[in-house]
């Protein structure tokens, strides 16, 4: 905890500086300035943004307050896979706001069956659980593991055990944080939640150890596919498709979050298409709705979902007919506008074309479809922040994740035209370094 608590003063003075540097760089606007005052001064201050204020989205871009245009190679950490205002999915939210938005699950609404039947058929599950944030489809998932643990594997009530990973990102709740290896996110949170093991990630032989050890009391592994917020780290290729064997051949569930790797963001539907892995459990959210509402959802078998019966968990809004007329539209888009293919086939073009770049701040370059992160080599006093600073002054908004890692994850919309004008951008600010 001291640890903790130093990391977090020092933390907190590189903030202080790095916003200052921010506003001498960005030559923020008046205009800009007041909202950030109003967010500064009103707001917890939970978040760290780069100094620019939006005001307005379309496909791949935003606008700020004084009119600028800029890529957006954010796409809220991979909400917005169909592009920010995709007027189908606009529309089908107005269509609705206009009839009915909220009848809680006290009753059956016209809009939640259809939309159940739609995205389980469109990812060939049995069932959906509907939720709203990604955090509360891993909750979710965590308590339907444990459901199934002790009622299907015989596991003694309270001694179920879910594996997980470090660097792991799975959200912000207690229970999730207590999973996390990140001071940052776990610090001055406890007491934590019992029942999870951690070992490292990419590492069956760890996963292999702990279920010959304890497998008859392990309910799940649950795992990213790649790793976002850790910076985009993708594992070993066979990596899932070997857990996901492990895990069956001790009777465990293999449990994805595809949350920010799922809807195609890296080329395939799930990122665990990739091996040919069907998860017995899938959290999917952000990009579910487009980045119009928070909509998220779990996606299991009868086996494991019917473990919950009615009364033991729910969520107010999670289902609600805005949200399943949303969901509905985006996954369509997904599908009907192929942009699946578009990040596979993008993606590619985009770690070709960084590799070519002649900088010495970049290390190296990973991800799959159009999830990817620069990994830098910071020097000469020169940060990520620093190179998303100069970047945004030339038009494209990125963040990066840790100090030296860039995440790059335009919306899947992007045509091959923009996304090599976003990679122009990246390549002048790399080699003006
Ligand atoms: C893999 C993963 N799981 C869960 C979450 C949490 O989602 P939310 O912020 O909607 O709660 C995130 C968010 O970045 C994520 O990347």
């Amino acid at each position: 905890m001291q640890e903790s608590a130093e990391y977090g003063f020092s933390a907190y003075i590189c903030i202080q500086l790095q916003t200052i540097i921010s506003f001498i760089i960005m030559s923020v606007t008046a205009k800009a300035q007041q909202f950030i005052d109003l967010e500064d001064r009103y707001g917890a201050h939970n978040y760290h943004p780069l100094p620019v204020v939006l005001s307005r989205g379309e496909g791949p871009f935003v606008w700020d307050v004084d009119g600028k245009r800029y890529f957006d190679f954010l796409s809220a950490y991979s909400a917005v896979n169909q592009g920010h205002c995709h007027p189908k999915i606009v529309k089908a939210l107005c269509e609705q706001a206009g009839k009915l938005c909220l009848t809680s699950r006290a009753f059956y609404n016209d809009c939640l069956g259809p939309y159940e039947k739609f995205a389980t058929e469109f990812f060939g599950y049995d069932k959906l659980l509907p939720m709203n944030s990604g955090a509360e489809a891993v909750e979710t998932a965590l308590k339907l593991a444990r459901r199934w643990g002790y009622k299907v594997k015989g596991i003694p009530e309270n001694e179920a055990l879910i594996v997980v990973c470090d660097g792991n990102f799975h959200g912000r709740t207690i229970t999730i944080v207590t999973m996390s290896s990140d001071p940052d996110s776990y610090g001055q949170y406890g007491p934590f939640t019992p029942g999870f093991v951690r070992i490292p990630y990419n590492d069956t032989d760890a996963l292999a150890k702990v279920l010959d050890e304890c497998g008859d009391r392990v309910a799940a592994m649950l795992v990213e596919p790649i790793q976002g917020e850790a910076g985009v780290y993708v594992p070993s290729d066979g990596y899932i498709r070997k857990c996901y064997d492990l895990c069956h051949a001790h009777n465990v569930l293999f449990i994805a979050d595809e949350v920010q790797t799922g809807i195609g963001r890296t080329g395939k539907m799930f990122a665990c298409d990739h091996e040919g892995v069907r998860p017995d459990m899938i959290t999917i959210g952000k990009a579910l709705s487009g980045g119009v509402l928070p909509v998220s959802a779990v996606l299991a078998d009868d086996e494991i979902m019917l473990t919950i019966l009615p009364g033991e968990h729910g969520s107010t809004f999670g289902g609600f007919p805005l949200a399943a007329k949303v969901a509905v539209a985006a996954l369509e888009v997904i599908r009907d506008e192929h942009l699946t293919e578009n990040a596979a086939r993008l993606g590619e073009i985009f770690r070709e074309e960084i590799c070519k770049i002649n900088s010495r701040f970049i290390k190296s370059v990973r991800g799959k479809g159009l999830l990817n992160a620069v990994i830098t080599e910071p020097q000469d006093g020169i940060e990520a922040w620093d190179i998303c600073l100069k970047m945004a002054e030339k038009g494209l908004l990125a963040k990066p994740t840790h100090r030296h890692i860039i995440r790059f994850a335009p919306p899947l919309v992007i045509t091959e035209a923009q996304l090599r004008e976003g990679i122009a951008i990246i390549r002048d600010v790399f080699e003006s370094l």
